[in-house]
């Protein structure tokens, strides 16, 4: 069989599709934490978070994400896909629930970062301003 310009193009082409469809990429790599939108006035800077990286250092995506049926977690992990809101922490967390949405946040962040720091893991950001960096 030889090996045209066209069939190695179309090969390329197979090997993107499937790319674009593997979970690697369905999720965003850096993204800008900031609760402005929702809250309206904050009072640190955003923060920058590096997902990709979290899953890269061994993290499950139920780490973090979670629908909670009975105390299990109970998520789908298909449907974490860039654009569905309804994954988003705000999605849940409010001023009515038992963790708002700052409280939700530190408490995921800076609790895995600590507990990591105690059995000492390589580990992420604890105090404020490593995460929320003055420009
Ligand atoms: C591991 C990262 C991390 C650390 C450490 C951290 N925060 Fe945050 N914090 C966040 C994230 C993420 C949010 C939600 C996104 C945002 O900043 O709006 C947030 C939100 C906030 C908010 C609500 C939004 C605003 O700007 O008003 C305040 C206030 C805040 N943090 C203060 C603090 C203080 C004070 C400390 C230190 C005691 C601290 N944070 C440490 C990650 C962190
Ligand atoms: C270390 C914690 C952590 C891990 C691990 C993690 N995520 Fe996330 N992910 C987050 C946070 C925090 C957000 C931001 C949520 C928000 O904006 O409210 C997010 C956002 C997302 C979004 C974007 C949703 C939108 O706004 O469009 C997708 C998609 C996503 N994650 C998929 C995944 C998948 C798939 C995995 C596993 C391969 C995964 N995540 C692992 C914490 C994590
Ligand atoms: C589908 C709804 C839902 C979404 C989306 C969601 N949570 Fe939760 N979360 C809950 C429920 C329910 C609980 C259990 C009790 C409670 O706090 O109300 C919980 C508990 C938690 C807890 C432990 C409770 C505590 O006080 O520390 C943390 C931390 C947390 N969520 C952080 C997050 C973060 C960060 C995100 C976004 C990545 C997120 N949650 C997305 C519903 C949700
Ligand atoms: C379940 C555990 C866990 C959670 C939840 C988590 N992290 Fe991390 N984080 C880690 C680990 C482990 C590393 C070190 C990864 C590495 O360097 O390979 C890390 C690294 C980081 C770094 C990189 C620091 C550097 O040296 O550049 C940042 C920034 C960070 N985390 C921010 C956050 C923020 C913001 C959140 C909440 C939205 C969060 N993390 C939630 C475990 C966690």
């Amino acid at each position: 069989m030889k090996w045209t310009g066209c069939s190695l193009w179309m090969i390329a082409f197979a090997a993107l599709l499937m790319l674009s469809h593997s979970p690697v990429n369905a999720q965003p790599d850096k993204m800008i934490l900031d609760l402005s939108a929702i809250s309206g006035k904050t009072t640190r800077p955003p923060v920058s978070f590096p997902h990709n990286r979290h899953v890269e250092a061994g993290l499950s995506c139920k780490d973090c994400h979670h629908i909670y049926e009975n105390g299990k977690n109970v998520l789908d992990e298909s449907k974490l896909e860039e654009g569905n809101k309804g994954i988003r922490c705000s999605a849940c967390h409010g001023p009515k629930s038992q963790a708002n949405l700052e409280q939700a946040f530190h408490n995921q962040c800076v609790g895995c970062h600590t507990k990591y720091e105690k059995e000492k893991k390589k580990t992420g950001p604890r105090y404020c301003g490593e995460c929320h960096i003055r420009k």
